[in-house]
């Protein structure tokens, strides 16, 4: 079997790879280790920028996210018994994000490329890649698959970045001292905006998905567990964090799943090796704070569709050698950005008192200069594309 580019992994960096591929004639094969309904069923992000909304509407996959997304011109940071909005429409005019679940995008990717007779595979065992320098292929469960290319997109965890020699690309890497208990719960949002809201107790996020599902994320130790986070103790604790200022009223239901994700920041330099090509997670990670992960995805996959059309319409490499440089700078602001909301929102428990009064000084500066604010606004909404 041959396909001009092999694409492991049908998460949202595949996915769009192989769709926006499609729409330049460019043929490629998905393999993905997981069920269909693995994938559709995976609860991740919600916050897609602007670039990423343009994205997949130009690619023609994006009339659901248009009818059902929810577009939102602000965030509410909340602490010290008071909450402050930031006002993406007053900061960074004409700027916003919309909110509609990651697997969504994946439901409505995956329809589209199996409409178009598109070649994506589930549950597909023991990929391995091979031939990187010169002449690539992938195995998976007997069958072999030659390609002139192979896109790394199978996530954090997948064989893609292992399979690079020793020694060949450079790893930098930030572990945080605790991890996120994600939240889906079948509830009206109790806010019409996001609230990070910044307590002694931790951090708590509270996000939604519809007019009646919200999505909720607690700050929790590194190795918490699902189990020792009964559906009682999470709204206790919902409320303990949320309902911090006056007339706010946190309204419970019945939570539909719930997992732990540890928080760190990670980059690989090169984003690439031979005549493999790393995208999204593969190649990077974030803490989520800034909601940067999915949206990276996106735009390391559309530089790469660029240098992938140049090279099979010319022949050239120019573009594809220049791949990870061309995604790093971005790579670096996310890490950044991520970062320093991650620092600014959560309690670390090694902060002295000093530290406690430095991160109340600079919550305050975020909320009361507009300098710093539209800073915040304008990594928030996402860079220009
Ligand atoms: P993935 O979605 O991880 O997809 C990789 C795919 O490869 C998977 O389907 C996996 O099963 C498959 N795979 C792995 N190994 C193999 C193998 N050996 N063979 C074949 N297939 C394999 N980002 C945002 O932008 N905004 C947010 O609000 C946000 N919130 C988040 C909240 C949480 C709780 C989490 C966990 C993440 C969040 N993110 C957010 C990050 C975002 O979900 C990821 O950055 C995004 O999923 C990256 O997409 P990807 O396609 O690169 O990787
Ligand atoms: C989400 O809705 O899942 C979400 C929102 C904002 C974040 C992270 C996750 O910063």
């Amino acid at each position: 079997m041959r396909t001009q580019v092999g694409i492991i992994g049908a998460g949202p960096a595949g996915l769009l790879l192989s769709h926006l591929l499609h729409l330049r004639g460019i043929s490629s094969v998905v393999l993905e280790k997981r069920s269909r309904d693995y994938v559709e069923r995976r609860v991740r992000a919600g916050v897609l920028e602007q670039g990423t909304v343009d994205t997949l509407v130009e690619a023609g996959v994006g009339a659901r996210l248009l009818r059902e997304g929810l577009p939102h011109h602000g965030i509410e940071l909340r602490y010290g018994g008071a909450g402050h909005r930031i006002a993406f429409e007053k900061l960074v005019p004409g700027r916003s994000i919309t909110v509609y679940g990651q697997q969504e995008v994946v439901k409505d990717l995956i329809a589209a490329r199996l409409e178009a007779g598109g070649d994506v595979r589930f549950e597909v065992e023991d990929v391995a890649l091979h031939g990187l320098e010169a002449e690539p292929y992938l195995t998976f469960g007997g069958e072999r698959l030659d390609c002139d290319v192979i896109a790394g997109c199978d996530g954090f965890h997948g064989v893609s970045r292992p399979s690079v020699p020793d020694g060949v690309l450079s790893f930098f890497e930030r572990d945080y001292p605790f991890a996120w208990l994600g939240v889906l719960a079948e509830v009206a949002p109790s806010s019409e905006e996001l609230i990070y809201s910044q307590t002694e107790r931790g951090f708590a996020l509270h996000s939604m998905r519809s007019p009646t599902v919200s999505r909720f994320y607690l700050q929790v130790p590194p190795d918490a567990t699902t189990e020792e986070w009964p559906d009682e103790r999470i709204w206790d604790e919902l409320k303990a964090r949320l309902e911090t200022v006056p007339g706010f009223t946190l309204t419970t239901g019945r939570i539909i799943e719930k997992g732990v994700t540890p928080m760190r920041g990670f980059v690989t330099e090169p984003m690439q090796y031979g005549r493999l090509y790393l995208a999204g997670d593969a190649a990077h990670i974030v803490p989520p704070t800034g909601a940067k992960g999915l949206n990276l995805a996106v735009a390391d996959v559309r530089v790469l569709t660029e240098a992938l059309d140049r090279f099979f319409s010319t022949g050239s490499t120019g573009l594809l050698d220049g791949y990870s440089d061309a995604c790093l700078k971005r790579v670096w602001r996310a890490q950044h950005f991520s970062w320093w909301m991650t620092t600014l929102l959560h309690t670390f428990d090694s902060d002295d008192d000093y530290g406690r009064r430095l991160q109340r000084s600079h919550i305050d500066y975020v909320t009361s200069s507009d300098a710093a604010a539209t800073t915040l606004a304008e990594n928030y909404v996402g860079l220009p594309w």
